[in-house]
């Protein structure tokens, strides 16, 4: 069934207070809630709740309904107007609930002997009865009766004794927030003192044993509060901040009131079992759920269309608190990668949307890059539109405005008219409209006799999307400096902004014709093409001021070399490889900057360029030319690569800090070209040598890719049987750095083994995802590739619809390859689709992305 933007209706009620008693059971949990109820408008009372629900009693103001009272559907409980008080009235349910069966993850559940929640979006209607919409918000009270040691929920504790204890939240929220733990936990604490002065304390949960792996959790959670108050002015608001670390998990993390509720593989964290990625992604996503307390909790969406409102919003948020804590020039150019290759790939295949829908079917399937990564590169040029004076008050002003609301994308925009009069309507067309923007730059150069005037003129146009043929043109602003022929800056950044479909802009008085540096710090969500020569381009490598266009320079060099080596030129890439060996003289000044323009361009990035040209990728080929690429850039630049890799070696004791991650990155993407010159054998010494499992984990991928990783793997396993998150690291690497031929035979075997806990998301997306990951294996000819992952997806979706559906992603770029494949990826969506039985989840997403092509 469709749900529409079009189509929202405020609840004819006010729920006053929701009180919950919960007594806990792994096959029997009874839920006794009590809603005190408050009519705002005419028509019945509609409750929802899922299948789960084993309904008891209904009561109104303590009288007991008959069945004929109530009707009850798949979906809803409906009680007539005329059934119901005029004015406030008590709704109570008393409901049981089998969490132990719960394996979709959705509601409340058992993880390994732990009870916990997962309500966002619609969970709350598998624990009973209620106004499942994230308009409705009620203070909460909950009580809960178990012999568990731990028993959490959101708020304040007012409350507890043997077997009990008592929650309250006194600050009005959706059931989407809603959150309760039990289990027996161990805490790391700590306490943080608020601006005003008041104190905090500060838990993260964790099983025992684990205790020595939550610090830097809680560290990153003292650094986020700390932020929030510096730079947006935000305090946090109860007495206690718990973090509660879970290992079955749909997603990352989920901002529930007070009691955040965690993957346990972004919290916990020790140098000799995660990378120095884990850290980044731990206090990342430690700080966009806390973020979320204010954009997300005291402000929240009044509908799940809006969900941009509140993810774009916190992701922006968190990429800037990244962007401080390490270097704000890394953060900027991974954020892009990311952006590119999951963002721009969505927008262009057959799942393509608006960050802000206007439809969906299970808004389960919408958690995608577009909302949360797209909804953020927007906030981005809104401040860059606006300037930093400019977002300061419309943010200050948003958090006035609407605290303690349910908001809209128009009231977002509205607060940034109000506080810098500037007219957003064109800008607007940026949440609505999907596709990615393509930009044409090109340069009139007109020389006078001291020198010149250069003449840029921007066209913008978008390809239609699904359902959205016309695409007017949008706001862009286009950050551009200029930079003389020695390399010296000639002009700064200024920000071009293109408003019709095409403009032009003159610069003038210029000495020498100057190489444009366009898009500086990817300045908008779009694809910029212009012609520029090698030579300018490696200019920009070295000389460009600004980090990302620098980068950018260096990756379109990259790309170049690999899609023409692909497409038929055997030894393209000379300017490439001389313009990497110029850099790596001075690689060392920026380590964390060196790897990223180390690192080469993803077969996957090659492959949606191809066809973003028109033309049909061959993922053999791309595999083979980046292959021999890589051998060749590590063959011209051997001495100083080897060079590199012994001078980043970081002294001393681990730290997951940004200096020594940055060194430790340079080593391993030295490492990694090296390896196409020793044939593994620097792997082979740094998996015996290295003490962190950043190293070991570098060491290990080139291990595998080179067939010498039998040894390695056996140790791992040994030493590591017990760590689930060690062991998904296991499960990953095999299958996503294997070579392609072998990689699916691989995949299977791994498959088979009794440790495969499929059912555990992060077990299950190690090992199917690594597949997917390695593009030329998924993308095999014969078709392998989709079949395993199509036979998987099969097996997961009636255990858990929710993590099948959004796996199906990894087939969305089907129609861009050949013949053979699109009709083995055809096969594979059809042959799901005819399933009965199919999820809701699962069956929108193999429509959408069959319907392609
Ligand atoms: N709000 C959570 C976060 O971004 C994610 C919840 C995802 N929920 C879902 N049903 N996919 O922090
Ligand atoms: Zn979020």
């Amino acid at each position: 069934r469709t749900r529409f933007l079009a189509d929202y209706r405020p609840w004819p009620f006010t729920v006053l207070e929701t009180r919950l008693d919960v007594t806990l059971s792994p096959r029997g949990t009874r839920v006794r809630s009590a809603l005190r109820l408050s009519r705002t408008g005419p028509g019945d009372l509609v409750l929802d709740g899922g299948k789960g629900l084993r309904t008891r009693a209904i009561s109104i103001d303590g009288r007991t309904l008959d069945e004929a009272d109530l009707s009850i559907g798949e979906e809803t409980l409906t009680i007539g107007e005329a059934l119901l008080p005029d004015s406030e009235f008590t709704f109570a349910a008393d409901v049981e609930i089998d969490p132990q069966d719960n394996t979709a993850l959705e509601g409340l559940y058992l993880s390994g002997g732990i009870f916990c929640t997962q309500c966002e979006a619609e969970g709350f209607r598998h624990i009973t009865w209620y106004p499942d919409r994230p308009d409705v918000m009620a203070p909460f009270r909950v009580t809960i009766r178990s012999d568990l040691p731990v028993l959490l929920s959101n708020g304040n504790p007012v409350a507890s004794g043997p077997g009990l204890a008592e929650w309250h939240d006194p600050w009005p929220k959706p059931a989407y927030l809603f959150a309760l733990v039990a289990g027996a936990l161990r805490a790391v604490s700590g306490s943080f003192t608020t601006m005003s002065g008041r104190q905090v304390a500060l838990n993260v949960w964790v099983r025992p044993g684990d205790e020595d792996r939550a610090g830097f959790a809680l560290d990153s959670l003292v650094r986020s509060m700390r932020w929030d108050e510096q730079v947006y002015g935000r305090e946090y608001d109860l007495d206690v901040f718990n973090i509660v670390a879970v290992d079955d998990f749909n997603m990352g993390a989920m901002e529930n009131k007070g009691l955040n509720i965690f993957n346990s593989k972004l919290v916990l964290a020790s140098p000799d079992t995660a990378t120095d990625t884990d850290y980044e992604r731990i206090e990342a996503v430690i700080a966009h759920e806390y973020f979320h307390n204010w954009t997300g909790n005291r402000i929240t969406c009044r509908d799940w269309f809006q969900l941009c409102l509140k993810e774009g919003l916190t992701v922006f948020r968190d990429q800037q608190f990244t962007g401080d804590m390490r270097s704000a020039a890394v953060k900027r150019i991974e954020d892009v990668v990311t952006l590119r290759a999951r963002q721009f790939r969505e927008d262009a295949g057959p799942l393509a949307h608006p960050p802000r829908p206007d439809r969906y079917e299970e808004i389960n399937n919408f958690y995608t890059a577009t909302v949360y990564e797209k909804g953020a590169e927007v906030i981005g040029m809104l401040k860059r539109l606006v300037g930093e004076d400019g977002y300061k008050a419309a943010m200050d002003l948003y958090f006035d405005r609407h605290d303690g609301d349910a908001a809209t994308i128009e009231d977002w925009l509205k607060v940034f008219e109000d506080a810098t009069g500037r007219d957003l309507t064109q800008f607007k067309r940026w949440y609505t409209d999907a596709g990615t923007p393509h930009v044409v730059m090109t340069e009139d150069w007109a020389a006078t006799e001291a020198g010149g005037t250069l003449t840029l003129t921007l066209a913008q146009s978008t390809a239609p999307t699904p359902g959205q043929p016309d695409k007017p043109p949008r706001v862009i602003p286009l950050a551009v400096g200029l930079i003389g022929p020695n390399g010296d800056e000639v002009r700064p950044t200024e920000i071009l902004e293109l408003t019709e479909p095409q403009q032009s802009w003159r610069f003038e008085g210029l000495g020498a014709r100057p190489v444009v540096s366009a898009h500086r710090g990817f300045s908008a969500p779009i694809m910029l093409r212009r012609t520029l020569s090698e030579a300018d381009r490696a200019l920009l490598l070295a000389h460009d001021t600004d980090p990302f266009a620098r980068w950018e320079a260096g990756r379109s060099l990259g790309l170049d070399a690999l899609i023409a080596r692909a497409t038929g030129t055997a030894d393209a890439g000379a300017a490439y490889i001389a313009a990497i060996g110029d850099f790596l003289r001075d690689a060392a000044a920026d380590p964390a900057f060196a790897a990223l323009v180390l690192r080469l361009p993803p077969e996957e990035e090659a492959a949606s360029v191809i066809a973003d040209r028109g033309l049909t990728p061959d993922p053999d080929a791309i595999h083979a030319a980046r292959e021999a690429l890589a051998h060749d850039l590590a063959a011209a630049n051997e001495a100083a690569l080897a060079g590199l890799y012994d001078a980043m070696v970081v002294p001393g004791p681990y730290a997951p800090d940004a200096g020594p991650a940055g060194r430790r990155a340079l080593r391993l993407d030295a490492l990694a070209l090296l390896t196409r010159l020793d044939g593994g054998d620097r792997a082979a010494a740094l998996w015996d040598s290295a003490s962190n499992m950043t190293e070991k984990m570098g060491a290990l991928g080139q291990l595998v890719r080179t067939g010498r990783a039998a040894g390695a793997l056996s140790q791992m396993e040994q030493r590591f049987r017990d760590n689930r998150l060690v062991m998904d690291k296991f499960f990953g690497v095999q299958p996503m750095a294997a070579p392609p031929a072998d990689a699916v035979a691989v995949a299977r075997r791994l498959a088979q083994r009794p440790d495969f806990d499929w059912k555990n998301p992060n077990r299950f997306r190690a090992l199917v995802g690594g597949l997917g990951a390695n593009h030329a294996a998924f993308h095999a000819a014969d078709g392998s590739g989709y079949d395993f992952v199509a036979d998987w997806l099969i097996r997961l979706d009636p255990v858990n619809p929710q993590t099948a559906a959004r796996m199906f992603s990894l087939f969305e770029t089907w129609p861009r390859y050949d013949a053979t494949r699109r009709a083995h990826a055809v096969a594979a969506l059809d042959r799901i689709a005819a399933l009965p039985g199919l999820s809701g989840n699962t069956a929108e997403m193999v429509t959408r992305i069959r319907a392609a092509g």
